[in-house]
C-alpha cells in the first residue's frame, strides 16, 4: 500500500487510473462481481465505496450475475475482483458487461492475467504469489485496495473532508503492525481450535462489516477443515437459525463495530441463553463483551472501517489450526482448485 500513499501521507495516489471527477460522477451504478473469497472482499468494498464515496454499489457472485440479465449500460462501472485473474465466471461476467457498454476495472493479483487484459483499467493487489488454495493474503490485499480506491474516489468526488482522508490513511499505515500483534499470540486460538475442531457445526455471527468478515471466516473453516460452518447476519438469527442453536454449539461472534455494538450484544445474549459456547471477537479496550461470552479474542483498536483487515486474521488462524487438528491438508483441500477456469 505504501506505493499508493502520497509522500505527505495525506492522499491516495493511483496513477494507474485515469479518472477525474466528471468521469467518476458519470457512473450511476457500480457492480462488484467476483467468486469465493474475492466476493467476500467485494462485500467489504461495497461498504467502503458507499460509506466514503457515497455511490451506490451492488455486489454479486459472478455465476449468478452473468445469467440474470443485469441492468448494465455505459453509465455502469463494473469491478471484477479476482486473485488469479483467471476465474472463468468472473471473466465471462466482465466480457458480458463490456459488451453492454460498461467501463471495466479489474482488481487482481496476477499481472497480465486474462481478467487484467480484458479490463479497461487494472489495479493490482501486489500480494505476491499465493500458493495455498484457500485465499488469505489475497483477501487482505483486496480489502486494502478497496479501501484505498474508496478513499481515492472520495477525494476526487469531494465526499470526505481532506482531514478525514488523512486520518484514515494514517490509521491504514498502522494496520500491518496490528496484524503482527494479532499473529504474535496464537496460543488461545490454537486451544479453541483443538477444543472445537471436532464439532459438526460452527456458526459465525456479526452485523455490518462484522457480518462480511463472518462470511469469510466460515468459508475458510469449511474449505480447509471440512467442518460445516455458516455465517449469519446476527439480526437474522431469530428468523430461523436460532432453532439450530442448542447447548454446546460453537458460535463465533464478531462484535467490533461500534455503530451496531449494542444490537450485536443482544444477539449474543440470545445464543448464550440457549447455552451455545460463544467465542467473541472484540477490539482491545472492550470490557463489556467478556461478561457475555465464554472466551474473547482481542484485536488491536483502529477505525471500525479498517477492522475487517485485522478481524479476519484470528478467523483464518482458527480455520488453519482446526484443519491441522483434524489432520487435513491445509494447502490443498479436497475437491478445490486455486484457479477455477471452468464454469
Ligand atoms: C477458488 C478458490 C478460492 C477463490 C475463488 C476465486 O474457488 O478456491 O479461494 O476465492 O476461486 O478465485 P479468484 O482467483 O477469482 O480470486
Amino acid at each position: 500500500m505504501s506505493q499508493r500513499i502520497a509522500k505527505d501521507g495525506k492522499s491516495i495516489v493511483m496513477d494507474e487510473l485515469k479518472w477525474d471527477a466528471d468521469y467518476l460522477n458519470s457512473f450511476n451504478r457500480i457492480y462488484i462481481v467476483a467468486c469465493g473469497t474475492a466476493y467476500h472482499a467485494g462485500l467489504v468494498g461495497k461498504f467502503y465505496i458507499e460509506k466514503l464515496a457515497r455511490t451506490v454499489v451492488e455486489v454479486d457472485v459472478a455465476s449468478e450475475f452473468r445469467y440474470r440479465e443485469p441492468i448494465v449500460d455505459e453509465n455502469t462501472l463494473f469491478i471484477a475482483v479476482s486473485q488469479s485473474g483467471e476465474t472463468s465466471d468472473t471473466l465471462a461476467a466482465m466480457k458480458e458487461s463490456k459488451r453492454l457498454g460498461a467501463k471495466t476495472l479489474a482488481l487482481t493479483n496476477v499481472v497480465g492475467s486474462s481478467i487484467a487484459r480484458e479490463a479497461d483499467q487494472v489495479l493490482y493487489t501486489w500480494a505476491g504469489p499465493e500458493i495455498a488454495v484457500a485465499s488469505t493474503k489475497a483477501y487482505t490485499t483486496q480489502i486494502v485496495l478497496f479501501f484505498m480506491l474508496a478513499l481515492y474516489m472520495a477525494e476526487i468526488k469531494g465526499t470526505q473532508k481532506p482531514e478525514r482522508v488523512a486520518e484514515l490513511i494514517g490509521m491504514l499505515k498502522e494496520i500491518p503492525g496490528g496484524i503482527s500483534n494479532t499473529l504474535s499470540d496464537v496460543e488461545p486460538i490454537k486451544t479453541f481450535a483443538k477444543q472445537y475442531g471436532f464439532n459438526e457445526d460452527v456458526f459465525y455471527i456479526g452485523r455490518s462489516l462484522d457480518y462480511d468478515v463472518a462470511l469469510e471466516g466460515s468459508l475458510k473453516l469449511k474449505e480447509i477443515s471440512y467442518i460445516h460452518a455458516e455465517a449469519y447476519a446476527a439480526g437474522e438469527l431469530k428468523h430461523g437459525t436460532l432453532a439450530l442453536i442448542v447447548e454446546g454449539v460453537p458460535v463465533i461472534a464478531l462484535a467490533t463495530q461500534k455503530s451496531v455494538y449494542e444490537k450485536t450484544l443482544s444477539n449474543i445474549k440470545e445464543v448464550k441463553a440457549r447455552d451455545a459456547v460463544v467465542i467473541g471477537i472484540a477490539a482491545e479496550g472492550d470490557e463489556e463483551l467478556e461478561k457475555y461470552v465464554d472466551h474473547v479474542i482481542r484485536i488491536p483498536e483502529t477505525d471500525e472501517l479498517l477492522i475487517p483487515i485485522l478481524a479476519v486474521v484470528p478467523l483464518q488462524l482458527l480455520a488453519y489450526y482446526a484443519a491441522i487438528t483434524r489432520g487435513c491438508d491445509v494447502d490443498k483441500p479436497r475437491n478445490l482448485a486455486k484457479s477455477v477456469t471452468v464454469e
